[in-house]
């Protein structure tokens, strides 16, 4: 098997570089699978043009980085249980990801990261966009992030499918919301700064989709500093836009990045797989 000579093109200076030089049908080689782990951790989210991969191929890739994560609530590609869809169509006004979040960030163990596949795009819109919350915990100063370095938040799942422009297709009623069970009153509490498992980076680690309060905190206290924290992050000096196209693939570090499917493409339809891969605890 052989090594390429894969180049990596940033996008912009804090997140997101374009692979090139590697066909994902191929398997990877060690070489190569070390060199996309590295640019991953580095760029927090690789986007690959040109690729035509089959299910089978796509999930034999993520399988390189790890064991396949599987959401609960995510629909499935038809025969394949471990591959989810990401769709929306023409008919429905709501998206899956529409707003900015941190995979599964209320679980105990959230996701390593997610490769998606485009599979059918509208003509224009649905991009998506990345935020890198290691450099936008750099641009903090040293006296909030000492105040931050020993706090903790709370991260729910219903926290989305109750908000006004999230994930679900349309907003959940608290009827409706006890009736669907446990898995969607999952919560857990992670340190506010975590630690790159594999750069030992520091990362802001909180969410406008799923972080509830700061622990020990109401949520009324907790609204001003997270929405400053969230205003930080989302500056367009961390942030970058990809542009989706036949053939692209996008591979995003869950750990450091945050994502959100920009809803503009009313009336058409979308559909993306995606394979996740199994994260570890998040710790500070
Ligand atoms: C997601 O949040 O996983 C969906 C991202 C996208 O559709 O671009």
């Amino acid at each position: 098997m052989k090594t390429n000579e894969i180049d990596i093109l940033p996008v912009s200076n804090s997140v997101g570089a374009e692979i090139l030089g590697i066909n994902l049908a191929d398997t990877l080689s060690d070489g190569d699978y070390q060199k996309i782990r590295k640019a991953l951790c580095q760029w927090g989210v690789l986007f690959f043009k040109d690729q035509d991969i089959t299910p089978d191929q796509h999930l034999r890739f993520g399988q390189r980085f790890g064991e396949p994560h599987v959401s609960k609530t995510i629909s499935k590609v038809s025969g394949y249980p471990l591959v989810g869809e990401v769709r929306k169509e023409p008919d429905q006004r709501r998206n899956i990801g529409g707003n900015w979040h941190t995979d599964h960030s209320f679980s105990e163990t959230p996701p390593l990261g997610s490769i998606l596949v485009a599979r059918e795009l509208p003509d224009n819109g649905g991009d998506t966009l990345f935020a890198n919350m290691s450099s936008a915990f750099q641009k903090l100063s040293s006296g909030m992030r000492k105040t931050l370095a020993g706090m903790s938040a709370v991260h729910a799942k219903k926290n989305a499918l109750q908000s006004k422009n999230l994930s679900a297709d349309r907003q959940v009623s608290d009827d409706e919301l006890q009736s669907m069970g446990q898995a969607v009153r999952e919560q857990f509490i992670h340190p506010v700064i975590a630690k790159h498992p594999e750069t030992g980076r520091e990362i802001l680690y909180v969410n406008p989709t799923y972080t509830v309060r700061f622990d020990g905190w109401t949520e009324e206290e907790s609204k001003p500093l997270l929405n400053f924290l969230y205003d930080q992050a989302i500056s367009p000096e961390n942030t970058c836009r990809f542009q989706w196209d036949e053939g692209s693939v996008v591979f995003w570090d869950n750990r450091t990045v945050w994502h959100y499917a920009v809803n503009d493409y009313h009336g058409k339809r979308r559909v993306l797989h995606r394979v996740s891969v199994k994260g570890s605890k998040v710790s500070a």
